[in-house]
């Protein structure tokens, strides 16, 4: 009797634990196909500076249909945390992304307004093709190219939840960011199991920045005051566009020269990219972009790589310049900027310059002929 009851006793006892055992295995990922089968996703960050071509680059991963893409998710960083210097927020805008790569939407929570939200409550959700088709919006085709000004009309209303799922349903999520300045900062992302990041580093001549920047000053006004935190004030108002560029210079430097310090297994993960390359031969250096991000380079990418490169975009297409060729875009700032104002940057800029290529006009003369050529490959620290 004894025996028996002991005996009953332990069934009892173990049942609920063996319960326990069971459903947990039922949730566990082995059991749950939708997640199984899949590989691990793989993680893209956009490294770039203001008026480097990074929209650009943003659009060829935003179009892929493998592709989770938003654009400077970290705006929403440096615009709730205003009062703080790019230096102050850094750790903040690491530990964003890192949520975003792992589609944890919540850690916007703390950066946007509270109550009800959509999908439009992101900093230019509408550039990411990924918002604008199944399963966050209805109206277009996954594999379609989506103009982001037809998604903008159509797509808003979608509630921010949508965000989420649609990132979980890709195989890859690629984040593009202005907002980082050291490579030491992401380090820790990129050793970071549960991620498997990827790094590409796409710089522009200072050149062509410094001109671009001159067009959007007080649209970049915000950011241009978090990037020099209290020097800002310090400053005398003229002498602000170079002590910029040379931060942005410098930070450009250390990040290249970081890259090279990596262990093999992480220099690996790594891509420099020089916007000028980019814009003379479109369709190899894209393939070398999707080809390091393990995507590939689909027929109908390729057709409207060479149209909008070509300025046969229609409307709305990633080069802000309509029509004109990009290339020619390119080397504006030849004839755009007074040879005295690129004197000035060449100086602030010089080392960064040599290091990415960039040759320096010694004269107005050269500075003005465009059959000179000014760039030679990149040096390897
Ligand atoms: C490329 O351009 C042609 C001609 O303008 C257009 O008919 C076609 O739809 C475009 N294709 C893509 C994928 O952009
Ligand atoms: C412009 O540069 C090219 C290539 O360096 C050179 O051959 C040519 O003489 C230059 N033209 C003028 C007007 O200096």
């Amino acid at each position: 009797m004894f025996w028996v009851s002991r005996a009953r006793l332990l069934v009892f006892l173990a049942l609920p634990s063996l319960a326990f055992l069971f459903l947990q295995q039922l949730s566990s990922p082995s059991h749950c196909p939708d997640v199984a089968e899949k590989s691990s996703p793989t993680h893209v960050l956009i490294l770039s500076s203001w008026r480097s071509g990074s929209s650009f680059v943003g659009q060829l991963f935003s179009q892929h249909p493998d592709v989770f893409y938003l654009m400077e998710p970290a705006w929403h960083v440096w615009m709730t945390l205003s009062l703080g210097s790019a230096g102050q927020l850094q750790m903040a805008v690491r530990d964003l992304i890192r949520s975003v790569f792992l589609c944890d939407m919540t850690v916007f929570d703390a950066y946007m307004a509270q109550g009800p939200r959509k999908q439009s409550s992101f900093f230019m959700w509408e550039t990411s093709r990924a918002l604008c088709s199944p399963p966050a919006c209805h109206l277009f085709n996954r594999e379609a190219i989506i103009p982001s000004a037809d998604c903008r009309i159509l797509c808003g209303k979608q509630p921010f939840n949508m965000v989420e799922e649609a990132c979980k349903s890709y195989s890859h999520v690629v984040l593009k960011e202005v907002r980082f300045f050291n490579l030491m900062t992401l380090q820790p992302l990129l050793t970071d199991p549960s991620l498997n990041l990827h790094i590409i580093h796409l710089v522009r001549d200072p050149r062509a920045m410094f001109c671009s920047r001159q067009n959007t000053e007080l649209e970049l006004m915000h950011d241009s005051h978090v990037v020099m935190g209290k020097q800002w004030n310090k400053m005398k108002s003229e002498d602000r566009p170079y002590h910029l560029m040379q931060a942005i210079c410098q930070s450009q430097q250390e990040i290249y020269k970081a890259a090279q310090l990596l262990p093999d297994s992480l220099r690996e993960r790594y891509l420099l990219i020089r916007y000028e390359d980019l814009v003379r031969d479109p369709l190899t250096q894209t393939s070398k972009l999707y080809e390091f991000a393990g995507l590939p380079f689909l027929p109908h990418l390729q057709v409207w790589v060479r149209n909008i490169t070509q300025g046969k975009g229609l409307g709305g297409h990633p080069f802000d310049t309509n029509s004109r060729n990009a290339q020619s875009v390119s080397q504006a700032w030849r004839w755009a900027l007074p040879h005295d104002k690129v004197v000035q940057l060449q100086k602030v800029c010089k080392d960064t310059m040599s290091l990415m290529g960039y040759l320096p006009v010694l004269s107005e003369k050269d500075q003005r002929n465009l059959s000179m050529n000014l760039l030679s490959p990149p040096e390897i620290p």
